[in-house]
Formats: C-alpha cells, sequence, structure tokens
C-alpha cells in the first residue's frame, strides 16, 4: 500500500467506527500498510488523541476481523492515529488541516500522498473539496485521492450538481466512488468465473439463459436510520447502486484488458443499453414497489415501517424493490433479468440465480418427474460460493430423473475470515486502482434509469402494495415472474431440501 497521509472526515460516525478503522488495523496487521502512513480523524467534536485512540481501540475490538490488545504493538499502531476538530465549512481549520497533515507527513516520512475519505453526507463533498483548495492541502506534490460514500445524489441533476462541484477541485482519475458491494469477495469473483471458465461462457447468452434473478435480502429494518432513508427508499439506497452493478458485472461482454477503464467501459455498455421505462403503465407492469406492514419473525413481532423511529406516519416509501429489466443488446435481447431487494425480508443475503434454459426435444421429459431447468448461483453474501443444479438418473430407479447438486462454498473452505469489502476498497484505492470504484458516467447512467422509475411513482401512490415484515415480500413480486412463467427460485442454501446430494444418491 502507499505511502500516504489518510484524512478520513466523519471520524466519530459509523461507518468510521464500524469499517474503515477495523479495515487499517488488519491491513496493518497483514502488512500491507507499512509504517509510512499517518491517519488524521476529522469530525466537528472536540476529542483529545487519547480519546480519538481510546475510540479507535474499542471499535477495532468490536468490528476488526483481528483481535487486539492494548500492548506495545497497539501503541505502535496508534501513534500514526491523530484528531482534529474542523468546522467543513471554516477554511482556517482546514489551514489548521494543513499545518498537521504536513507534519505528519515528515514525522512519518510519507511522501506528499494524501487520501481523502469523506465518510459525510453528500450534501458537505462540495464545501469539502473547495475548502481543501482554498486551505492548500493539495499544494503538496504526490497524489491527491478523494474517496466518497453513496448516496451520490438523489437522483441524476442532483449528482451531476455534486460531480460538478467535485470535479472542479478532483480530476475524475482522482476520484472513487464508493459502491462497497464491489468491494465484496464474491461479486469480484464473478468476472474470474465467467472468464475463466470454459464451460460457462459459451452459454452466457439468450441462446440458453432463460432468466436472472438477483436477490439482495436484509432482515434488518430501517434501525436508526429512519430519517435518511424515509427520504431515500430501497430504489435509491440499493437499487441504484448494489443491483445494478451486480447487474451490469453478470451483464457485460468481457473487457479486452484487465485495467479499470476496460472493465468500466464494459459496464457502461450495459447501463446504456438497459430498457428504460417509458410511462408509467410501463413501470406499473414491470417493477414492484412495496412498504412493510407489522409482521413477525422467529416469534417476535416486528413494527410496521410507519412506526419505526424517525419515519412519516404516512410514509409512502419503498422498503421494498422488485423490477424485470431488459438489456436489450445482442446477447441479453429477450431475457428477463429480475432483481429485488428489501427490508425485513426472512433472510439476509445476497444471490444471483442464472437459471438456463430447458434442452430441446429432451427425450426425458415423459419420465416419471419433471426435469428441472438448470441453475448456477452465486451466492455472495453471508455464505460465499457457488452452486449448480443438474438433472441426473437416480440409480438404480426405473428412470427417475432427480435434481442433483454441485456446490462449492467458499467461505466453509477458507473460513469467514475473508477480507472485508472496505479493507480491498481502502487498500486499492491507496494503490491508485479504481477498478472496484464507480465512474461517472456509470453513476449518471445508472440515476438516468431509475429518476424513470421514481418519476412514475411520484405521480400515484396507489402502487404501493403491503408485505408483512418477516414475509418474502407483496405477492405482486412473485406475479411478477409468475406471468413469464417463472418463479423466484429459493435463496440461502434453501435449495437443499429439494435436491438429492451426490453423495446421498441411491
Ligand atoms: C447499504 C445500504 O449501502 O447497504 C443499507 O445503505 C444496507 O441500507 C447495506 O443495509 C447492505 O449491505 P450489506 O453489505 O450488509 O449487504
Amino acid at each position: 500500500m502507499s505511502n500516504a497521509v489518510y484524512l478520513i472526515f466523519g471520524a466519530t460516525g459509523d461507518l468510521a467506527r464500524r469499517k474503515l478503522f477495523p479495515a487499517f488495523y488488519a491491513l496493518y496487521r497483514e502488512g500491507k500498510l507499512a509504517e509510512n502512513f499517518a491517519v488524521v480523524g476529522l469530525a466537528r467534536r472536540p476529542r483529545s488523541n487519547e480519546q480519538f485512540r481510546d475510540d479507535l481501540l474499542r471499535s477495532i475490538q468490536e468490528f476488526a476481523r483481528y483481535d487486539v490488545s492494548k500492548d506495545e504493538k497497539w501503541n505502535q499502531f496508534a501513534s500514526h492515529f491523530e484528531y482534529l476538530s474542523l468546522d467543513i465549512n471554516n477554511v482556517d481549520g482546514f489551514r489548521e488541516l494543513k499545518g498537521l497533515t504536513d507534519s505528519l507527513d515528515q514525522k512519518f516520512d510519507v511522501g506528499g500522498n494524501r487520501l481523502f475519505y469523506l465518510a459525510l453526507a453528500p450534501e458537505l463533498f462540495g464545501s469539502v473539496a473547495h475548502n481543501l483548495r482554498a486551505g492548500g492541502l493539495l499544494e503538496v506534490d504526490g497524489w491527491h485521492r478523494l474517496v466518497i460514500e453513496k448516496p451520490f445524489g438523489y437522483d441524476l441533476p442532483s449528482a451531476q450538481k455534486l460531480n460538478d462541484e467535485i470535479r472542479q477541485v478532483f480530476r475524475e482519475k482522482d476520484v472513487y466512488r464508493i459502491d462497497h458491494y464491489l468491494g465484496k469477495e464474491m461479486v469480484q469473483n464473478i468476472g474470474v468465473l465467467r472468464f475463466g471458465n470454459a464451460f460457462f461462457e459459451p452459454l452466457w447468452n439468450n441462446k440458453y439463459i432463460a432468466n436472472m434473478q438477483i436477490t439482495l435480502s436484509e432482515t434488518v429494518g430501517v434501525e436508526d436510520r429512519g430519517g435518511y432513508y424515509d427520504h431515500s427508499g430501497a430504489l435509491r439506497d440499493m437499487a441504484q447502486n448494489h443491483m445494478l452493478q451486480m447487474l451490469a458485472i453478470m451483464a457485460m461482454e468481457p473487457p479486452s484488458r484487465l485495467n479499470p477503464e476496460d472493465l468500466r467501459d464494459e459496464k457502461v455498455k450495459v447501463f446504456r443499453s438497459l430498457r428504460g421505462y417509458q410511462s408509467p403503465d410501463e413501470v406499473r407492469a414491470h417493477v414492484v414497489r412495496g412498504q412493510y406492514v407489522a409482521g413477525e419473525a422467529n416469534g417476535k413481532h416486528l413494527p410496521a415501517y410507519r412506526d419505526e423511529p424517525s419515519v412519516d406516519a404516512n410514509s409512502t416509501t419503498e422498503t421494498y424493490f422488485a423490477a424485470k429489466v431488459f438489456v436489450d443488446n445482442f446477447r441479453w435481447a429477450g431475457v428477463p433479468f429480475y432483481i429485488r431487494t428489501g427490508k425485513r425480508l426472512p433472510v439476509k443475503t445476497t444471490e444471483v440465480v442464472v437459471e438456463f434454459k430447458n434442452v430441446p426435444n429432451n427425450v426425458y421429459l415423459a419420465q416419471k418427474n419433471d426435469l428441472q431447468p438448470n441453475l448456477l448461483v452465486f451466492r455472495i453474501n453471508p455464505m460465499e460460493g457457488i452452486y449448480m443444479k443438474m438433472n441426473a438418473k437416480r440409480p438404480g430407479s426405473e428412470g427417475t430423473v432427480i435434481p442433483i447438486a454441485m456446490d462449492f462454498c467458499q467461505s466453509c473452505q477458507v473460513g469467514l475470515n475473508t477480507p472485508e469489502a472496505y479493507e480491498r476498497l481502502l487498500y486499492d484505492a491507496a494503490r491508485g486502482d479504481s477498478t472496484y470504484f464507480t465512474r461517472w458516467d456509470e453513476v449518471s447512467l445508472a440515476w438516468e434509469f431509475i429518476d424513470k422509475i421514481a418519476a412514475a411513482w411520484s405521480e400515484s401512490s396507489h402502487d404501493l402494495a403491503t408485505y408483512p415484515a418477516g414475509s418474502w415480500g407483496p405477492e405482486r413480486a412473485h406475479q411478477l415472474l409468475a406471468d413469464d412463467g417463472f418463479k423466484w427460485w429459493p435463496v440461502n442454501g434453501q435449495h437443499e431440501g429439494e435436491v438429492v446430494w451426490a453423495t446421498n444418491l441411491g
């Protein structure tokens, strides 16, 4: 990892505590962070360096993959961390920050590199970028990178404005927009599995694939984020970014070279090929918008979304989103991509299911039971692995055909201690590898697609369907697939009950 001073804006916030500091620690423990680095924690509230380092220790003890105790090694690590209370709108504070940053640069022999990490509300990005320049923080030889968190805007115009503000100060190649799903092990593995295996690529098209299903389900409600979420909803919180990114990786052409621009160019082509919904009726026919009402899970009562803290009692914000999406290009003409996400669903899981078409003129169709379609499942989270469902003859039986499974469970093999998305992304940003960060053209095209749905919804709220908390979402989401002769395949290992394992055969 490069030598750098890392400036963390929003250092007392949840993201820093849960993800960033543990990521720094894991990288340090793995030798990916050498000694030539410093971290400046920035937030408004006053804190001494000692208090800040105590908070740091607590966050690492609670959330890091590695155990830590307050010994000499810890003191060595913690000595790289300093805190400064900063008012983001006051340029004088930035001048003071420059003094501190330059002295840390000298102390740790960093060489001028700066990584500015904005774990802040996006409304503040513009002021920070402006004051970084005004405060002289960019007047030093070395690289200067800006890492920003989602949400990147509320719609295309607001994202454009945000981007313009940032780009007045930073070049596109120095802006690292985080979509933490791109940092997940199995999301990065999709490309390798697709393009590194002879038996997938030839089948990866509308001749052989019937549909794809992307599920990103969560059991949590909105917790303490009601204020943010009620303004955002599942469409903006999950679909605009994580879901469309996964769809793009599943659908893209192989990049001709493995570099950040070539790979992102391929995703952009997918975004350009997304069929935009042309009218509210089309949105109604292809998109399901749902909100949870009271329900229960594991015998526990769960409140309705409208009764959650900081949520409007008459809110029409969606906590569930499902859609049928088409990628109008040569490879995917006619293949539906079904995507769904929601809060308060029965399991926490992210999976991509590829359903293959039936073989033509199948001689086994007349056997005692129906052939099931072949499935290829990418298990992204929390289980990591790939799973294939096939048809086979039950040994010894009179030609009964049964579904069997091949399952590669990555998280079972190497243990669940695989690097966290944020470790990988922080490491990549520090090395200047933007492959798994989103480029402006991707973000803007994704907004263009999403804005059409939001516009249709704002015209009428009557199509907000409800679902009991703890259930699999509104009935309409099932109908969406049933109308095409498909169904949502079970996720999270729930296929097991319906297939026979190779070892159980006979
Ligand atoms: C975030 C959303 O981007 O992703 C949250 O804002 C959501 O609402 C989270 O809970 C899900 O991420 P993960 O990694 O836990 O699946």
